[in-house]
């Protein structure tokens, strides 16, 4: 008798566990929003698939979507079906930071917890926290890269030419990635050591709405015009890129206007796509910042699962990110310099990409 009732009790416990112990069952019908901006870029796609399939993975029911090519009134729409369709939690990386104001309130009276992802929710106080990874250090560590390679702290009288681009106005992130770059040139423009020719050095001027690779090709087509840049016209030595998709289209700008990977300018990117990459092997941008998705969705997914479960969660930024109405807690992931030295242990080694998709 005793042994039976004492398999009994092991029965239950091993139940339990099974059914309340955060395992899989518990959190089946729970169901997550998560809205991406696009799926014309690389990283949303991989951002959007890895935190689909971690948040499958811990039980719950995932409702992703992109917000067509950018179309700022998809994003809306998703999102209200998202807050209609009883979504516990809601991820969003905003396509414009400063239009979700009002759609937020909506899910703030449902009850529904907003994660605001990789990019800050602007003016709104529905968003309870931010997952990203430190933008002002990507900006820094890109223009620190600058810095080294043309040797600006050497003494020898030489001046070099530089042009600026970052990425959309209404993406906060922008003002992280270009002012940390903007920090470390600056006082070499003010120098006269970095000249640029075109005098567009504020963030309106040398913004890319979208962040598309088009609009920063024209830029970039204009300024060569405009300044004489060429292999043997004007000596153009840099280039600063806030992202991979503008230092796409500003190579391919410079590719047309001639330059070869023997004379070709120091361009900046973030992100490591995968054009990027192939651009670095190629030696027509020197180097990108490796944002790793999969440390980012598992972070969102960490946090999801506090919220859902009521537990403490885990931020180590209570400072840096106010969106205007609050100091949203955040947790910043550490950002990693990628280029041609590094690229294999990075992206290979570690499992991001295969050696095909590199074209190797
Ligand atoms: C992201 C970058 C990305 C850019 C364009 C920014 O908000 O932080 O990783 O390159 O948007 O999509």
């Amino acid at each position: 008798m005793k042994k039976i009732l004492a398999i009994l009790l092991v029965l239950c416990l091993i139940l339990t566990g099974v059914f309340a112990g955060g395992g899989r069952e518990s959190s089946d019908a729970i169901k997550i929003g998560v809205s991406m901006p696009t799926q014309s870029l690389q990283r949303w796609n991989q951002d959007g698939s890895n935190m689909k399939a971690k948040l499958e993975a811990a039980g719950y029911k995932v409702d992703l979507q992109y917000g067509g090519d950018n179309d700022i009134p998809t994003q809306v729409a998703q999102i209200e079906n998202m807050i209609m369709s009883n979504c516990k939690v809601i991820v969003i990386a905003a396509i414009d930071g400063y239009s979700l104001t009002e759609v937020l309130k909506q899910a703030q009276d449902k009850g529904i917890q907003v994660i605001a992802y990789d990019r800050l929710i602007m003016n709104s106080d529905a968003v309870s926290y931010y997952a990203t990874f430190d933008n002002y250090k990507v900006g820094q560590f890109q223009g620190e890269y600058i810095r080294d390679k043309l040797n600006l702290d050497k003494n020898d009288g030489k001046t070099y030419n530089i042009e600026l681009f970052t990425g959309d106005p209404a993406d906060n992130n922008v003002n992280f990635f270009f002012g940390g770059a903007m920090d470390v040139l600056t006082p070499y423009i003010k120098s006269g050591k970095l000249v640029v020719k075109s005098g567009q050095t504020t963030k309106a001027q040398c913004a890319t709405p979208g962040w598309s690779t088009e609009e920063a090709q024209k830029r970039m087509e204009n300024l060569i015009t405009a300044n004489g840049y060429g292999p043997k016209g004007t000596k153009l030595d840099a280039v600063y890129s806030s992202n991979d998709s503008c230092a796409n289209g500003i190579t391919n700008a410079l590719i047309n206007a001639g330059y070869t990977k023997d004379n070709f300018p120091i361009i900046t990117g973030q992100d490591c796509d995968i054009v990027a990459v192939k651009n670095m092997i190629a030696g027509t941008q020197a180097m990108s910042i490796f944002k790793d998705t999969r440390t980012l969705a598992a972070k969102v997914v960490e946090m999801v699962d506090a919220i859902c479960k009521g537990t403490k969660v885990d931020v180590n930024d209570t400072k840096t990110y106010n969106n205007g109405i609050k100091v949203v807690p955040s947790f910043l992931c550490e950002p990693v310099f990628g280029d041609i030295n590094n690229y294999k242990s990075l992206l290979i080694d570690s499992g991001y990409y295969t050696k095909a998709q590199l074209g190797l």
